[in-house]
């Protein structure tokens, strides 16, 4: 039997999103069906309703969520209904050649469930990121549902779903930041706030902090900033040296994704310093270095699919750092909506008033 209820929906290019009646199927085999309880506006699904991700259009917003599972199709084993949950964008398939390799945070055939969801005419919705949860019911792969502390709130357990923990894995897991580094992240969103904070618990020496916005700043300080610079007014290379007694930070994070922040982000290096790229990028966008100064810096370039996370590793463990005390997810909700105020949501991060709004269902 489907459910039907109401879900956020991009239906063409640029447009406005609206509140519609979906249709949600129960779980086939491998799938689970979950009752969303919370789920936070990232920029991705702006991506996604500018048609910048793809043009499958409609697509059924909202990837960053917790819930409950209400119920779990044939063949099941990890999960039962009740179980408290945060959803993944990635649930290794342990078929691909990555993950024979042992390698399963890079997984190139992520598991999604495969009964579509529908708007009531039938037209198949694409759901974000394989998630689909601006709806208070989603199905999902039973591998995207990871069990985590149920005494977390759900408003900020849910953001470890995509932007905390891609922004987090980009320190801690990509650039391996390490007792004793001195870091700088540019563009200090929900992201590299997350950077910031992985690297504040890693026992970075310097965190730096680079936004063009002040407001952005003194947040940064709350998730452990040492310094910031802001890009407006100074030249970030060369305040991120100054800071770094003229060296250069051991490693750089790029959390805007433009050419000039990556091109930022390659000079701010000290020499042998890695820089990490976890801002995306739209596909018009190129870059041009002197060939001479990537191999005459050395270190590392690399960018982050998603903090390089394994989720079943990596939720659980963020819950935790939480009810502890030491990372402050709830920091990130900048205020709870309802379903209907999405797209005002996303006027407000394009203002850059807040680091996460999130639904509550
Ligand atoms: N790699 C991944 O797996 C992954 C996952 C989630 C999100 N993302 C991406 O990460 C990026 C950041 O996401 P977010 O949710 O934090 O977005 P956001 O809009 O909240 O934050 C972006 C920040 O960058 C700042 N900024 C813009 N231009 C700048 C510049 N030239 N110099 C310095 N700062 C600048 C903005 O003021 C803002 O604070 C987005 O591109 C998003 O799509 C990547
Ligand atoms: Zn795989
Ligand atoms: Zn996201």
């Amino acid at each position: 039997m489907a459910h039907r209820v109401q879900g956020v929906i991009a239906r063409s290019k640029g447009a406005p999103v609206t509140l519609e009646t979906i249709l949600v199927p129960d779980p086939g085999p491998g799938e689970a069906l979950i009752d969303v309880k919370a789920c936070g506006v990232c920029h991705t699904d702006l991506h996604y309703r500018e048609g910048a991700i793809n043009d499958d259009f409609p697509f059924l917003l909202g990837h960053e969520a917790s819930g409950t599972v209400a119920a779990v199709g044939e063949g099941t084993t990890n999960l039962a209904p009740g179980d408290n949950v945060v959803l993944a964008w990635r649930a290794p398939c342990g078929e691909c050649r990555s993950c024979l390799r042992g390698r399963p945070w890079y997984c190139f055939n992520s598991l999604n469930a495969s009964r579509p969801m529908t708007l009531e005419d039938g037209t198949p919705l694409s759901p974000a990121l394989g998630i689909g949860a601006f709806t208070p019911k989603t199905l999902v792969a039973a591998g995207q549902a990871v069990k985590v502390d149920p005494r977390a709130r759900p408003e900020a357990a849910g953001l470890v779903g995509c932007g905390i923990m891609a922004g987090f894995g980009a320190a801690a897991n990509t650039g391996n930041v390490s007792r004793g580094d001195t870091v700088a992240v540019i563009g200090c969103g929900g992201v590299g706030n997350a950077a910031i904070a992985a690297s504040s618990i890693a026992g970075a020496r310097k965190v730096i902090a680079v936004d063009v916005d002040p407001r952005k700043l003194e947040w940064a300080k709350q998730f452990g900033a040492t310094d910031t610079i802001d890009g407006s007014k100074d030249d970030p290379v060369e305040a991120i040296k100054s800071l770094t007694d003229g060296f250069g930070a051991d490693v750089v994070i790029d959390a805007v994704g433009l050419p000039e922040t990556y091109r930022e982000a390659f000079f701010a290096r000290d020499l042998a310093g890695t820089l990490v790229q976890v801002g995306v990028p739209s596909p018009e966008m190129s870059i041009e270095l002197p060939l001479i100064e990537v191999f005459g810096r050395g270190g590392a370039l690399k960018s982050s699919w998603y903090g390089d996370c394994l989720p079943t590793r990596d939720f659980p463990i963020l819950i935790d750092l939480y009810l502890q005390g030491k990372l402050d997810l709830d920091g990130f909700v900048s205020e709870t909506i309802g379903i209907e105020d999405v797209e005002e949501a996303f006027h407000k991060m394009e203002r850059g008033e807040v680091l996460r709004s999130v639904v509550v269902l």
